[in-house]
């Protein structure tokens, strides 16, 4: 098998073009953005999961546990480097993470590769 470099997915670049330039704010502004991609890799795997064989279903279940313990940890550094509550910059980034998932896209990606 050859590996290739990967250009960022137009998602993850979309979001990271939001995260503000100065500390403390740029390190929050990180953690949400990792919140919200652990968390939507979480609800994929939970939308997978039911619809494979008992060994993947177990083998991306536990994937699925793994995803929700991170989001939950991106949304703990975030809000131990905001010194508290993050919900505002979580609500900007959600507002264009729902542009970027609605506006069309090239090239798909599933969980940070291509298919084929
Ligand atoms: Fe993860």
């Amino acid at each position: 098998m050859q590996y290739c470099h990967l250009t960022p997915a137009r998602y993850a670049a979309g979001l990271r073009k939001a995260i503000r330039d100065e500390d403390p704010g740029r390190l929050v502004d990180v953690m949400v953005v990792g919140a919200i991609i652990e968390a939507r890799s979480c609800e994929r795997f939970a939308a997978l999961a039911p619809h494979l064989d008992d060994e993947l279903r177990d083998f991306y279940t536990g994937l699925l546990k793994s995803e929700a313990r991170h989001y939950r940890d991106y949304l703990t550094l975030a809000e131990t480097a905001a010194g508290g509550d993050v919900g505002d910059r979580l609500e900007v980034f959600l507002a264009i993470e729902q542009g970027l998932i609605e506006r069309p896209d090239r090239e798909f990606r599933f969980h940070s590769g291509p298919l084929g």
